[in-house]
């Protein structure tokens, strides 16, 4: 049985929980919350001497979870019917977690996990403009980041567009797609994902026929739009310092790019002697999941420990 594409199951759920480790009283911190498939997992292994905290840069995840009571919010210790953890859920991105945990008093924690990228609701909402059928074309995660990618793909040069597609979603017809787009731009402007996912279907001369043609430039503005690699860099550079001696850091991606950026990170801190990773391999999902779960075929988990 595959899984239906609309709703959101948690990748390497098992393997996450297993590598972390998870103690009663530990502090640990989600930094893509999403519909809370992995947190809910980690919560039941707290107990209320434990904090939860979760993080999503998307509001409307937030709302989601406590609206649906997905999970149960606590602002202080006490006791909870869903979960005896002490569990705080903000609207952040997570390269603002240092300030986060600055402002609950935390001094560090003893584990850090993030699941990057979208989760299949967000995908497939109609008004995000991240499925190629959307009558949006918006992709921004906080609607208060600066620029949609209706902006992007109206007003930036063909060079920038070209560079963007190259760089970020690895497009072979990078240059050919962005001349057709600021061809069509010319006669009225691109206002749909729709629109910009057929300019880009007859602009490219060749595709694997599996997947959408379109699918490396929406991955790309959506990493452009979001400064996803940037947050995620940011991110990385402050979780030395908020780990607790033998605190963890899990991070599952699906991007060979983000991949890479975390490898390379990882690599550092331990020649710098600060962390050592867990599996020296990265982890990937097994068959039966892959076959169940196509959201799980590029993931990546990899783990590391301070030292
Ligand atoms: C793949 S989903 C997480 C799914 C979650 N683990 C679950 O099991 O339900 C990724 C989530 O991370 C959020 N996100 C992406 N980039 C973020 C960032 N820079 N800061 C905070 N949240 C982010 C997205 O809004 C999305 O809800």
């Amino acid at each position: 049985m595959t899984i239906s594409s609309t709703e959101h199951v948690p990748v390497l759920a098992q393997e996450l929980i297993d590598l972390l480790q998870l103690e009663p009283q530990h502090i640990v911190v989600d930094l893509t919350l999403g519909r809370g498939g992995h947190a809910k997992l980690v919560i039941e292994r707290l107990s209320k001497e434990g904090t939860f905290i979760g993080l999503d840069a998307d509001i409307t995840q937030i709302a989601a979870l406590k609206s649906m009571g997905l999970i149960n919010q606590t602002h202080t210790p006490q006791t909870h019917t869903e979960s005896q953890a002490r569990t705080v859920l903000l609207h952040s991105n997570f390269d603002k977690v240092g300030q986060v945990l600055k402002s609950l008093n935390i001094a560090c924690v003893d584990r850090i996990y993030a699941d990057l990228g979208l989760s299949s609701v967000q995908l497939l909402d109609e008004k995000r403009g991240f499925s190629f059928q959307s009558s949006t074309l918006d992709m921004r995660l906080d609607p208060s980041s600066p620029h949609t990618a209706e902006e992007v793909v109206n007003t930036l040069t063909e060079a920038d567009l070209n560079e963007i597609f190259e760089q970020y979603g690895e497009e072979r017809e990078a240059s050919r797609i962005a001349e057709a787009i600021v061809t069509s731009r010319k006669t009225h402007p691109i206002n749909t994902a729709k629109e910009l996912s057929e300019i880009v279907r007859q602009a490219k001369r060749n595709h694997f026929k599996k997947v959408h043609p379109a699918t490396q430039v929406f991955q790309a503005l959506r990493i452009y739009v979001n400064d996803e690699f940037g947050t995620l860099k940011r991110m990385l550079q402050q979780i030395p310092q908020l780990l607790c001696a033998h605190g963890r850091f899990a991070i599952i991606t699906f991007h060979s790019l983000e991949d890479r950026i975390v490898k390379n990170t990882f690599k550092q801190w331990e020649k710098d002697g600060i962390c050592k990773r867990i599996n020296k391999k990265v982890v990937s999902p097994q068959w039966s999941e892959r076959k169940v779960n196509p959201r799980a075929r590029s993931a990546h988990l990899r783990i590391i420990e301070k030292i």
